[in-house]
């Protein structure tokens, strides 16, 4: 097969940040995918629905012209959130879902849950009115091990929450474990996972092996090799619970090349010729449609986009090695082989 013309892609789950980052990564979104749920861990957080509508303007307002591309906003759970404002910004279709960050897990998540008790009021109204909760499903403990945190999560927290609030619609995002694929696909009820395109590629020794690679340091951290041939499993499967959420998260190279480095892979420009790439290789180019376009959209319990994407395969393609930003440089993910299928124009 040399051409695959697919429905237009979304991610469910993009980082776009503000300002000059926003305007230099946004075009390479719009470029290719028709609606992203864009995450709220700005500084300050987004966590109030008047707040998301303005970002949600300011999204639109860096849209080149000509474009087309559709936000779906979040909003940041913290202990102080009011269900009442959830609802309103819900009922009024500024905000698709929430999301859960234990505080302190990831980029700009301090001002997350840490008492998971304390927002039961909110995510029982969320169960109400049909509102998806997003999760970085990792424990913060500085006693478990950044590998384990994940499963941990899952047993010690997500399972907990879902027999508290079994109506609650939940996607556990940038899912990086089999324990994670196995929970998803033994638990049928209102559950759901994104996948990144990264995660797909790389293993933790793409990070460690052979002098330390910051630009694959990401969170959820990679796991064992194991647990990626997990993820490239159920991505490809066709299986409705998996779809993709690339995390794309842009850190400019000296806020990633320090010795303390930021967390995120941007892949925002060359996602669709990696997985194009990793889906091919598994001999399921035929469910590719499915990850990126379809299971998405019926989670979410909205249509599929109207239009196509033709990707073409042939002779490598190149992507620049990194793209320039108001804000700086941002480093393009490297997926470490060469990609033969492009984004038709
Ligand atoms: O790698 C990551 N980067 N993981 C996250 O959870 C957050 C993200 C970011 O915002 O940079
Ligand atoms: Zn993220």
């Amino acid at each position: 097969m040399t051409r695959l013309t697919i429905r237009r892609p979304d991610d469910w789950h993009l980082h776009l940040r503000d300002g000059a980052m926003l305007e230099g990564v946004l075009p390479h979104t719009a470029a290719h995918f028709g609606r992203a749920i864009v995450m709220p861990n700005l500084v300050p957080p987004v966590v109030t629905g008047a707040q998301a509508a303005a970002y949600r303007d300011r999204i639109l307002a860096a849209l080149p012209a000509g474009m087309a591309f559709q936000p779906l906003m979040v909003l940041y759970l913290t202990e102080d959130t009011d269900p009442e404002d959830v609802a309103a910004a819900h009922a009024a279709g500024i905000a698709t879902s929430v999301k859960l960050y234990p505080a302190g897990a990831t980029t700009n998540s301090a001002s997350g849950v840490r008492d998971f008790d304390k927002v039961r009021p909110v995510l029982e109204k969320m169960a109400e009115i049909g509102m998806p909760l997003c999760v970085h499903g990792e424990v913060t403990n500085s006693d478990i091990d950044i590998f384990d945190r994940e499963a941990v999560f899952i047993e010690r927290v997500l399972h907990p929450i879902r027999k508290k609030v079994p109506d609650l619609r939940i996607v556990m995002e940038h899912v990086t474990t089999q324990d994670a694929v196995d929970y998803v696909r033994d638990n049928h009820r209102n559950l759901a996972a994104t996948i990144t395109t990264h995660h797909l590629i790389i293993n933790r020794n793409h990070i460690l092996a052979g002098g330390i690679r910051p630009h694959y340091y990401c969170l959820p951290v990679a796991k064992r090799e194991i647990h990626r041939i997990a993820l490239v499993e159920a991505a490809t499967s066709g299986d409705e619970r998996f779809f993709l959420g690339t995390d794309s998260a842009p850190h400019t190279d000296p806020n990633k090349l320090q010795a303390c480095g930021c967390a995120g892979c941007f892949t925002a420009p060359n996602t669709l010729s990696c997985l194009a790439e990793v889906f091919e290789a598994a001999g399921l180019l035929r469910n590719l449609e499915a990850f990126t376009s379809r299971n998405g959209p019926k989670f979410y319990g909205l249509p599929v986009n109207s239009d196509t994407v033709t990707l073409v395969k042939g002779e490598p393609v190149t992507y620049p090695d990194r793209i320039e930003t108001g804000a700086g440089p941002v480093t393009v993910f490297d997926p470490g082989f060469p990609l033969h299928w492009r984004v038709e124009a």
